[in-house]
Protein backbone atom coordinates (compact mmCIF):
# COMPACT_ATOMS: atom_id res chain seq x y z
CA UNK A 1 0.00 0.00 0.00
CA UNK A 2 1.68 3.26 -1.09
CA UNK A 3 2.00 5.89 1.59
CA UNK A 4 -0.49 8.80 1.46
CA UNK A 5 2.23 11.42 1.63
CA UNK A 6 4.08 13.78 -0.66
CA UNK A 7 7.84 14.19 -0.35
CA UNK A 8 9.20 17.56 -1.40
CA UNK A 9 12.82 18.64 -1.56
CA UNK A 10 13.37 22.38 -1.32
CA UNK A 11 16.37 22.88 -3.59
CA UNK A 12 17.05 26.30 -2.04
CA UNK A 13 18.01 24.61 1.23
CA UNK A 14 18.38 20.93 0.32
CA UNK A 15 15.83 20.07 3.03
CA UNK A 16 13.24 17.35 2.44
CA UNK A 17 9.68 17.47 3.81
CA UNK A 18 6.97 14.83 3.95
CA UNK A 19 3.44 16.23 3.71
CA UNK A 20 0.30 14.17 4.42
CA UNK A 21 -2.17 13.75 1.54
CA UNK A 22 -5.81 13.70 2.62
CA UNK A 23 -8.72 13.52 0.14
CA UNK A 24 -6.12 13.88 -2.63
CA UNK A 25 -5.04 17.28 -1.37
CA UNK A 26 -2.15 18.68 0.61
CA UNK A 27 -2.70 21.48 3.10
CA UNK A 28 -1.42 24.80 1.76
CA UNK A 29 -0.34 25.74 5.30
CA UNK A 30 1.93 22.66 5.41
CA UNK A 31 4.11 24.45 2.82
CA UNK A 32 4.80 27.27 5.28
CA UNK A 33 7.42 25.18 7.12
CA UNK A 34 9.60 25.42 3.97
CA UNK A 35 11.79 28.42 4.74
CA UNK A 36 15.19 29.63 3.61
CA UNK A 37 15.90 31.02 7.10
CA UNK A 38 13.91 31.40 10.35
CA UNK A 39 12.72 34.92 9.45
CA UNK A 40 11.38 33.75 6.06
CA UNK A 41 7.55 33.77 5.90
CA UNK A 42 7.50 30.29 4.34
CA UNK A 43 6.38 28.91 0.98
CA UNK A 44 2.91 29.71 -0.36
CA UNK A 45 0.99 28.26 -3.33
CA UNK A 46 0.14 30.82 -6.05
CA UNK A 47 -3.25 30.15 -7.63
CA UNK A 48 -4.95 33.17 -9.20
CA UNK A 49 -8.60 32.44 -10.11
CA UNK A 50 -8.51 29.30 -7.93
CA UNK A 51 -7.62 27.04 -10.85
CA UNK A 52 -6.52 24.22 -8.54
CA UNK A 53 -7.33 25.14 -4.96
CA UNK A 54 -9.95 23.44 -2.79
CA UNK A 55 -11.23 26.21 -0.50
CA UNK A 56 -13.59 23.99 1.49
CA UNK A 57 -14.87 20.49 2.10
CA UNK A 58 -18.43 20.09 0.90
CA UNK A 59 -21.07 17.36 0.89
CA UNK A 60 -23.61 19.14 -1.29
CA UNK A 61 -22.82 18.95 -5.01
CA UNK A 62 -20.54 16.63 -6.94
CA UNK A 63 -19.33 17.46 -10.44
CA UNK A 64 -17.11 15.29 -12.62
CA UNK A 65 -16.27 17.74 -15.36
CA UNK A 66 -14.58 15.19 -17.61
CA UNK A 67 -17.52 12.79 -17.54
CA UNK A 68 -20.24 15.48 -17.54
CA UNK A 69 -21.69 14.32 -14.19
CA UNK A 70 -23.66 16.57 -11.81
CA UNK A 71 -25.20 15.24 -8.58
CA UNK A 72 -26.92 16.98 -5.67
CA UNK A 73 -26.23 15.02 -2.46
CA UNK A 74 -25.50 11.97 -4.63
CA UNK A 75 -28.66 12.14 -6.77
CA UNK A 76 -28.03 12.56 -10.54
CA UNK A 77 -29.37 15.86 -11.90
CA UNK A 78 -31.40 14.16 -14.65
CA UNK A 79 -33.29 12.04 -12.09
CA UNK A 80 -34.07 15.07 -9.94
CA UNK A 81 -35.14 17.14 -12.96
CA UNK A 82 -37.44 14.34 -14.12
CA UNK A 83 -38.87 13.14 -10.82
CA UNK A 84 -38.48 15.71 -8.04
CA UNK A 85 -40.17 19.05 -7.44
CA UNK A 86 -38.12 22.17 -6.76
CA UNK A 87 -39.16 22.34 -3.09
CA UNK A 88 -38.23 18.67 -2.64
CA UNK A 89 -34.84 19.38 -4.27
CA UNK A 90 -34.37 22.44 -2.06
CA UNK A 91 -34.99 20.28 1.03
CA UNK A 92 -32.46 17.74 -0.27
CA UNK A 93 -29.85 20.43 -0.86
CA UNK A 94 -30.38 22.01 2.56
CA UNK A 95 -30.68 18.85 4.72
CA UNK A 96 -28.76 16.28 2.67
CA UNK A 97 -31.58 13.73 2.31
CA UNK A 98 -34.78 13.57 0.29
CA UNK A 99 -37.78 14.40 2.51
CA UNK A 100 -40.47 11.87 3.36
CA UNK A 101 -44.07 13.03 2.85
CA UNK A 102 -44.37 14.49 6.39
CA UNK A 103 -41.03 16.29 6.18
CA UNK A 104 -41.93 17.78 2.80
CA UNK A 105 -45.29 18.92 4.19
CA UNK A 106 -43.56 20.73 7.08
CA UNK A 107 -40.96 22.28 4.73
CA UNK A 108 -43.71 23.45 2.33
CA UNK A 109 -45.78 24.86 5.21
CA UNK A 110 -42.74 26.77 6.53
CA UNK A 111 -42.18 28.25 3.08
CA UNK A 112 -45.87 29.10 2.67
CA UNK A 113 -45.99 30.85 6.08
CA UNK A 114 -43.32 33.42 5.23
CA UNK A 115 -44.27 37.10 5.45
CA UNK A 116 -44.86 39.11 2.26
CA UNK A 117 -42.17 41.28 0.67
CA UNK A 118 -41.62 44.17 3.15
CA UNK A 119 -43.02 47.55 2.09
CA UNK A 120 -39.59 49.14 2.42
CA UNK A 121 -38.13 46.67 -0.10
CA UNK A 122 -41.01 47.42 -2.48
CA UNK A 123 -40.21 51.12 -2.16
CA UNK A 124 -36.53 50.43 -2.94
CA UNK A 125 -37.53 48.62 -6.14
CA UNK A 126 -40.12 51.27 -7.04
CA UNK A 127 -37.40 53.95 -6.76
CA UNK A 128 -35.54 52.40 -9.70
CA UNK A 129 -36.11 53.58 -13.25
CA UNK A 130 -38.38 51.03 -14.96
CA UNK A 131 -35.61 50.38 -17.49
CA UNK A 132 -33.00 49.68 -14.78
CA UNK A 133 -31.38 46.27 -15.02
CA UNK A 134 -33.36 43.74 -12.92
CA UNK A 135 -30.12 42.35 -11.42
CA UNK A 136 -29.24 45.82 -10.10
CA UNK A 137 -32.67 45.89 -8.47
CA UNK A 138 -32.30 42.37 -7.06
CA UNK A 139 -28.91 43.12 -5.52
CA UNK A 140 -30.29 46.29 -3.89
CA UNK A 141 -33.46 44.55 -2.68
CA UNK A 142 -31.44 41.76 -1.04
CA UNK A 143 -29.23 44.32 0.67
CA UNK A 144 -32.33 46.21 1.84
CA UNK A 145 -33.76 43.01 3.39
CA UNK A 146 -30.75 42.96 5.70
CA UNK A 147 -32.04 46.14 7.38
CA UNK A 148 -35.57 44.75 7.70
CA UNK A 149 -34.45 41.61 9.57
CA UNK A 150 -31.61 42.70 11.89
CA UNK A 151 -31.94 39.49 13.96
CA UNK A 152 -30.50 37.63 10.94
CA UNK A 153 -27.12 38.81 12.26
CA UNK A 154 -27.28 35.99 14.85
CA UNK A 155 -25.57 33.61 12.45
CA UNK A 156 -24.36 31.37 15.29
CA UNK A 157 -27.94 30.22 16.01
CA UNK A 158 -28.95 27.27 13.75
CA UNK A 159 -32.73 27.80 14.22
CA UNK A 160 -32.34 31.47 13.32
CA UNK A 161 -30.31 30.55 10.24
CA UNK A 162 -33.00 28.14 9.05
CA UNK A 163 -35.72 30.71 9.64
CA UNK A 164 -33.94 33.35 7.51
CA UNK A 165 -32.97 30.81 4.85
CA UNK A 166 -36.65 29.93 4.55
CA UNK A 167 -37.53 33.62 4.34
CA UNK A 168 -35.10 34.08 1.47
CA UNK A 169 -36.40 30.97 -0.27
CA UNK A 170 -39.87 32.56 -0.28
CA UNK A 171 -38.87 36.17 -0.86
CA UNK A 172 -36.34 35.81 -3.68
CA UNK A 173 -39.04 34.70 -6.19
CA UNK A 174 -41.55 37.22 -4.82
CA UNK A 175 -39.03 40.07 -5.12
CA UNK A 176 -37.97 38.86 -8.57
CA UNK A 177 -41.59 38.84 -9.72
CA UNK A 178 -42.04 42.33 -8.30
CA UNK A 179 -38.93 43.50 -10.19
CA UNK A 180 -40.33 42.06 -13.43
CA UNK A 181 -43.71 43.72 -12.90
CA UNK A 182 -42.12 47.04 -11.97
CA UNK A 183 -40.25 46.92 -15.30
CA UNK A 184 -43.55 46.30 -17.09
CA UNK A 185 -45.37 49.01 -15.09
CA UNK A 186 -47.68 46.41 -13.54
CA UNK A 187 -48.87 46.14 -9.90
CA UNK A 188 -47.55 43.38 -7.66
CA UNK A 189 -49.52 40.12 -7.37
CA UNK A 190 -49.99 38.37 -4.02
CA UNK A 191 -48.46 34.91 -3.68
CA UNK A 192 -50.65 31.82 -3.53
CA UNK A 193 -48.70 29.27 -1.51
CA UNK A 194 -51.24 26.56 -2.40
CA UNK A 195 -49.55 26.48 -5.80
CA UNK A 196 -46.20 24.73 -6.35
CA UNK A 197 -43.05 26.84 -5.94
CA UNK A 198 -42.77 27.30 -9.72
CA UNK A 199 -46.55 27.72 -10.10
CA UNK A 200 -46.63 30.42 -7.43
CA UNK A 201 -43.69 32.18 -9.05
CA UNK A 202 -45.47 31.99 -12.41
CA UNK A 203 -48.58 33.51 -10.81
CA UNK A 204 -46.65 36.39 -9.20
CA UNK A 205 -45.00 37.08 -12.56
CA UNK A 206 -47.80 36.71 -15.06
CA UNK A 207 -51.25 36.79 -13.38
CA UNK A 208 -53.52 39.65 -14.49
CA UNK A 209 -54.89 40.34 -11.00
CA UNK A 210 -55.09 38.86 -7.50
CA UNK A 211 -57.90 36.46 -8.42
CA UNK A 212 -57.44 32.70 -8.84
CA UNK A 213 -54.67 31.73 -11.25
CA UNK A 214 -53.90 28.40 -12.85
CA UNK A 215 -50.47 28.32 -14.49
CA UNK A 216 -50.06 26.32 -17.67
CA UNK A 217 -48.96 22.88 -16.47
CA UNK A 218 -46.23 22.48 -19.11
CA UNK A 219 -44.73 25.91 -18.43
CA UNK A 220 -44.97 25.38 -14.65
CA UNK A 221 -43.16 22.04 -15.02
CA UNK A 222 -40.53 23.58 -17.32
CA UNK A 223 -39.89 26.42 -14.88
CA UNK A 224 -39.63 23.89 -12.04
CA UNK A 225 -37.01 21.94 -14.04
CA UNK A 226 -35.04 25.09 -14.84
CA UNK A 227 -35.02 26.05 -11.15
CA UNK A 228 -33.79 22.55 -10.20
CA UNK A 229 -31.01 22.68 -12.82
CA UNK A 230 -29.76 25.97 -11.39
CA UNK A 231 -30.15 25.06 -7.71
CA UNK A 232 -26.47 24.45 -6.95
CA UNK A 233 -23.17 24.05 -8.76
CA UNK A 234 -20.53 23.73 -6.02
CA UNK A 235 -17.78 26.34 -5.66
CA UNK A 236 -18.45 28.69 -8.58
CA UNK A 237 -17.89 32.47 -8.52
CA UNK A 238 -21.18 33.46 -6.82
CA UNK A 239 -21.23 30.55 -4.36
CA UNK A 240 -17.66 31.24 -3.32
CA UNK A 241 -18.67 34.88 -2.85
CA UNK A 242 -21.57 33.83 -0.61
CA UNK A 243 -19.15 31.75 1.46
CA UNK A 244 -16.47 34.45 1.57
CA UNK A 245 -18.82 37.27 2.58
CA UNK A 246 -20.63 34.95 5.00
CA UNK A 247 -17.31 34.01 6.57
CA UNK A 248 -17.11 37.54 8.01
CA UNK A 249 -20.41 36.67 9.78
CA UNK A 250 -22.36 39.08 7.61
CA UNK A 251 -26.05 38.13 7.62
CA UNK A 252 -27.48 35.94 4.81
CA UNK A 253 -29.24 38.84 3.09
CA UNK A 254 -26.02 40.85 2.74
CA UNK A 255 -24.11 37.70 1.78
CA UNK A 256 -26.69 36.85 -0.88
CA UNK A 257 -26.63 40.40 -2.26
CA UNK A 258 -22.89 39.88 -2.82
CA UNK A 259 -23.46 36.44 -4.38
CA UNK A 260 -26.07 37.93 -6.72
CA UNK A 261 -23.59 40.64 -7.71
CA UNK A 262 -21.07 37.94 -8.63
CA UNK A 263 -23.72 36.11 -10.65
CA UNK A 264 -24.55 39.28 -12.63
CA UNK A 265 -21.33 39.15 -14.72
CA UNK A 266 -21.52 37.87 -18.32
CA UNK A 267 -18.94 35.14 -17.67
CA UNK A 268 -21.19 33.66 -14.95
CA UNK A 269 -25.00 33.92 -14.65
CA UNK A 270 -25.12 36.89 -17.01
CA UNK A 271 -24.17 34.53 -19.84
CA UNK A 272 -27.81 33.51 -20.49
CA UNK A 273 -28.60 37.12 -21.33
CA UNK A 274 -25.39 37.44 -23.36
CA UNK A 275 -26.33 34.35 -25.43
CA UNK A 276 -29.60 35.94 -26.51
CA UNK A 277 -27.88 39.21 -27.39
CA UNK A 278 -25.30 37.22 -29.36
CA UNK A 279 -28.01 35.34 -31.30
CA UNK A 280 -29.72 38.66 -32.05
CA UNK A 281 -26.42 40.09 -33.25
CA UNK A 282 -25.76 37.09 -35.52
CA UNK A 283 -29.23 37.63 -36.94
CA UNK A 284 -29.54 34.62 -39.28
CA UNK A 285 -28.05 31.18 -39.86
CA UNK A 286 -26.17 32.52 -42.90
CA UNK A 287 -24.05 34.70 -40.62
CA UNK A 288 -22.96 31.84 -38.31
CA UNK A 289 -19.75 30.83 -40.18
CA UNK A 290 -18.58 34.46 -40.20
CA UNK A 291 -19.35 34.78 -36.48
CA UNK A 292 -17.41 31.59 -35.67
CA UNK A 293 -14.43 32.90 -37.66
CA UNK A 294 -14.45 36.09 -35.55
CA UNK A 295 -14.62 34.12 -32.28
CA UNK A 296 -11.67 31.99 -33.38
CA UNK A 297 -9.75 35.15 -34.19
CA UNK A 298 -10.25 36.26 -30.59
CA UNK A 299 -12.94 38.84 -31.41
CA UNK A 300 -15.41 37.95 -28.66
CA UNK A 301 -16.55 34.63 -27.26
CA UNK A 302 -19.19 32.12 -28.16
CA UNK A 303 -21.38 32.86 -25.15
CA UNK A 304 -23.00 29.86 -23.48
CA UNK A 305 -19.98 27.74 -24.44
CA UNK A 306 -17.13 26.56 -22.25
CA UNK A 307 -16.84 25.92 -18.55
CA UNK A 308 -14.06 25.94 -15.98
CA UNK A 309 -15.03 22.47 -14.75
CA UNK A 310 -16.98 20.73 -17.54
CA UNK A 311 -14.69 19.52 -20.28
CA UNK A 312 -17.48 17.40 -21.67
CA UNK A 313 -21.13 18.24 -22.37
CA UNK A 314 -22.78 20.13 -19.46
CA UNK A 315 -25.53 17.69 -18.37
CA UNK A 316 -27.82 20.64 -17.60
CA UNK A 317 -27.65 21.84 -21.22
CA UNK A 318 -28.86 18.41 -22.43
CA UNK A 319 -31.92 18.53 -20.14
CA UNK A 320 -32.69 22.14 -21.11
CA UNK A 321 -32.53 21.29 -24.81
CA UNK A 322 -35.13 18.53 -24.24
CA UNK A 323 -37.33 20.87 -22.19
CA UNK A 324 -37.30 23.46 -25.00
CA UNK A 325 -39.43 21.26 -27.27
CA UNK A 326 -42.07 20.82 -24.56
CA UNK A 327 -42.20 24.59 -23.95
CA UNK A 328 -42.39 25.40 -27.68
CA UNK A 329 -45.38 23.03 -28.01
CA UNK A 330 -47.26 25.53 -25.80
CA UNK A 331 -45.66 28.87 -26.66
CA UNK A 332 -44.82 28.30 -30.33
CA UNK A 333 -41.26 27.79 -31.49
CA UNK A 334 -38.64 30.40 -30.69
CA UNK A 335 -36.91 30.68 -34.07
CA UNK A 336 -33.59 31.32 -32.32
CA UNK A 337 -33.46 27.62 -31.42
CA UNK A 338 -32.59 26.75 -35.06
CA UNK A 339 -29.73 29.21 -34.99
CA UNK A 340 -28.51 27.87 -31.64
CA UNK A 341 -28.66 24.24 -32.79
CA UNK A 342 -26.68 25.04 -35.94
CA UNK A 343 -24.20 27.17 -34.01
CA UNK A 344 -23.66 24.25 -31.63
CA UNK A 345 -23.23 21.78 -34.52
CA UNK A 346 -20.69 23.96 -36.30
CA UNK A 347 -18.76 24.67 -33.10
CA UNK A 348 -18.66 21.04 -32.00
CA UNK A 349 -17.15 20.03 -35.36
CA UNK A 350 -14.56 22.82 -35.31
CA UNK A 351 -10.97 22.13 -34.29
CA UNK A 352 -10.81 25.35 -32.19
CA UNK A 353 -13.65 24.25 -29.89
CA UNK A 354 -12.69 20.54 -29.91
CA UNK A 355 -9.10 21.30 -28.89
CA UNK A 356 -10.22 23.54 -26.01
CA UNK A 357 -13.02 21.16 -24.96
CA UNK A 358 -15.66 23.85 -25.30
CA UNK A 359 -19.23 22.54 -25.12
CA UNK A 360 -22.62 24.22 -24.54
CA UNK A 361 -23.17 25.07 -20.88
CA UNK A 362 -26.41 25.63 -18.93
CA UNK A 363 -26.80 29.14 -20.34
CA UNK A 364 -26.69 28.22 -24.03
CA UNK A 365 -30.33 27.12 -24.34
CA UNK A 366 -31.97 28.48 -21.16
CA UNK A 367 -32.46 32.02 -22.52
CA UNK A 368 -34.25 30.71 -25.61
CA UNK A 369 -36.80 28.98 -23.36
CA UNK A 370 -37.14 32.00 -21.07
CA UNK A 371 -37.79 34.21 -24.08
CA UNK A 372 -40.45 31.80 -25.39
CA UNK A 373 -42.08 31.92 -21.94
CA UNK A 374 -42.38 35.69 -22.25
CA UNK A 375 -39.47 36.90 -20.12
CA UNK A 376 -37.54 39.97 -21.26
CA UNK A 377 -33.83 39.25 -21.80
CA UNK A 378 -32.75 41.34 -18.79
CA UNK A 379 -34.71 39.01 -16.47
CA UNK A 380 -32.78 35.84 -17.38
CA UNK A 381 -30.05 36.19 -14.76
CA UNK A 382 -32.66 36.94 -12.10
CA UNK A 383 -34.27 33.58 -12.94
CA UNK A 384 -30.88 31.92 -12.46
CA UNK A 385 -30.68 33.60 -9.02
CA UNK A 386 -34.16 32.35 -8.02
CA UNK A 387 -33.03 28.77 -8.61
CA UNK A 388 -29.57 29.27 -7.12
CA UNK A 389 -30.75 30.89 -3.86
CA UNK A 390 -31.09 27.52 -2.09
CA UNK A 391 -27.60 26.47 -3.21
CA UNK A 392 -26.10 29.70 -1.89
CA UNK A 393 -27.95 29.20 1.40
CA UNK A 394 -26.94 25.56 1.85
CA UNK A 395 -23.30 26.37 1.08
CA UNK A 396 -23.43 29.28 3.55
CA UNK A 397 -24.90 26.98 6.20
CA UNK A 398 -22.25 24.33 5.51
CA UNK A 399 -19.49 26.94 5.76
CA UNK A 400 -20.76 28.23 9.12
CA UNK A 401 -20.95 24.69 10.54
CA UNK A 402 -17.46 23.74 9.34
CA UNK A 403 -14.88 23.91 12.14
CA UNK A 404 -12.10 24.31 9.54
CA UNK A 405 -13.53 27.59 8.26
CA UNK A 406 -12.51 31.04 9.49
CA UNK A 407 -12.90 34.44 7.91
CA UNK A 408 -11.75 34.11 4.29
CA UNK A 409 -8.55 36.01 3.69
CA UNK A 410 -6.28 35.21 0.73
CA UNK A 411 -2.58 36.01 0.66
CA UNK A 412 -0.73 37.91 -2.08
CA UNK A 413 2.66 38.06 -3.70
CA UNK A 414 3.69 41.66 -3.13
CA UNK A 415 5.56 43.02 -6.15
CA UNK A 416 5.19 46.74 -5.38
CA UNK A 417 7.94 49.15 -4.36
CA UNK A 418 10.05 48.59 -1.26
CA UNK A 419 9.75 51.09 1.62
CA UNK A 420 10.55 54.67 0.58
CA UNK A 421 10.17 58.09 2.20
CA UNK A 422 7.38 60.54 1.45
CA UNK A 423 8.35 63.25 -1.06
CA UNK A 424 6.80 66.71 -0.70
CA UNK A 425 4.65 67.66 -3.74
CA UNK A 426 6.92 70.54 -4.83
CA UNK A 427 9.89 68.16 -5.01
CA UNK A 428 8.20 65.52 -7.21
CA UNK A 429 9.09 66.88 -10.62
N1 LIG B 1 -15.71 31.07 -26.83
C1 LIG B 1 -14.49 31.06 -27.45
N2 LIG B 1 -13.36 30.67 -26.84
C2 LIG B 1 -13.45 30.30 -25.56
C3 LIG B 1 -14.65 30.29 -24.86
C4 LIG B 1 -15.81 30.68 -25.54
N3 LIG B 1 -17.00 30.70 -24.94
N4 LIG B 1 -14.44 29.88 -23.59
C5 LIG B 1 -13.12 29.64 -23.50
N5 LIG B 1 -12.51 29.90 -24.69
C6 LIG B 1 -11.10 29.71 -25.02
C7 LIG B 1 -10.25 30.82 -24.43
O1 LIG B 1 -10.10 31.90 -25.32
C8 LIG B 1 -8.95 30.08 -24.17
O2 LIG B 1 -8.29 29.93 -25.39
P1 LIG B 1 -6.67 30.00 -25.46
O3 LIG B 1 -6.22 28.78 -24.69
O4 LIG B 1 -6.35 29.97 -26.90
O5 LIG B 1 -6.28 31.29 -24.78
C9 LIG B 1 -9.41 28.69 -23.73
O6 LIG B 1 -10.69 28.50 -24.37
C10 LIG B 1 -9.57 28.53 -22.22
O7 LIG B 1 -10.44 29.56 -21.77
P2 LIG B 1 -10.35 30.24 -20.35
O8 LIG B 1 -10.95 31.59 -20.43
O9 LIG B 1 -8.94 30.14 -19.83
O10 LIG B 1 -11.26 29.26 -19.49
P3 LIG B 1 -11.88 29.57 -18.08
O11 LIG B 1 -12.02 28.27 -17.40
O12 LIG B 1 -11.12 30.64 -17.39
O13 LIG B 1 -13.32 30.19 -18.44
C11 LIG B 1 -15.59 30.45 -18.90
C12 LIG B 1 -14.51 29.53 -18.34
C13 LIG B 1 -16.97 29.84 -18.63
C14 LIG B 1 -15.53 31.81 -18.19
C15 LIG B 1 -15.36 30.62 -20.43
O14 LIG B 1 -15.46 29.38 -21.07
C16 LIG B 1 -16.30 31.63 -21.04
O15 LIG B 1 -16.03 32.84 -21.05
N6 LIG B 1 -17.47 31.16 -21.61
C17 LIG B 1 -18.45 32.08 -22.13
C18 LIG B 1 -19.29 32.64 -21.01
C19 LIG B 1 -20.26 31.62 -20.46
O16 LIG B 1 -20.95 30.95 -21.20
N7 LIG B 1 -20.37 31.56 -19.13
C20 LIG B 1 -21.29 30.68 -18.43
C21 LIG B 1 -20.59 29.60 -17.67
S1 LIG B 1 -21.71 28.29 -17.16
C22 LIG B 1 -22.83 29.02 -16.09
C23 LIG B 1 -22.22 29.49 -14.85
O17 LIG B 1 -21.68 28.69 -14.07
O18 LIG B 1 -22.29 30.68 -14.61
Amino acid sequence: MPSETLTITDNRTGKTYELPITHETIKATDLRQMKTDPSDFGLMPYDPSYMNTAACKSRITFIDGDKGILEYRGYPIDQLAEKASFLETAYLIWYGELPNAAQLAVWTAQYAAQPPVPEMVKRVIAAFDRKAHPMAMLISALGALSSVYPDAKKVGDPANRLSHAMRLLAQVPAISAYIYRHGQGLPMIDPDPKLSYAGNFHRMLFAKDNGPYTPDLVLEEALDILLILHADHEQNCSTSTMRLVGSSQADPYASMAAAAAALYGPLHGGANEAVLRMLEEIGSVDNIPGFITKVKAGEGRLMGFGHRVYKNYDPRAKIIKRTADQVFAVTGKNQKIDMAVLLEKIALEDEYFIKRKLYPNVDFYSGIIYQAMGFPTEMFTVLFAVGRAIGWLAQWEEMLCDGDQKIGRPRQIFLGPAKRDYVAIEQRG
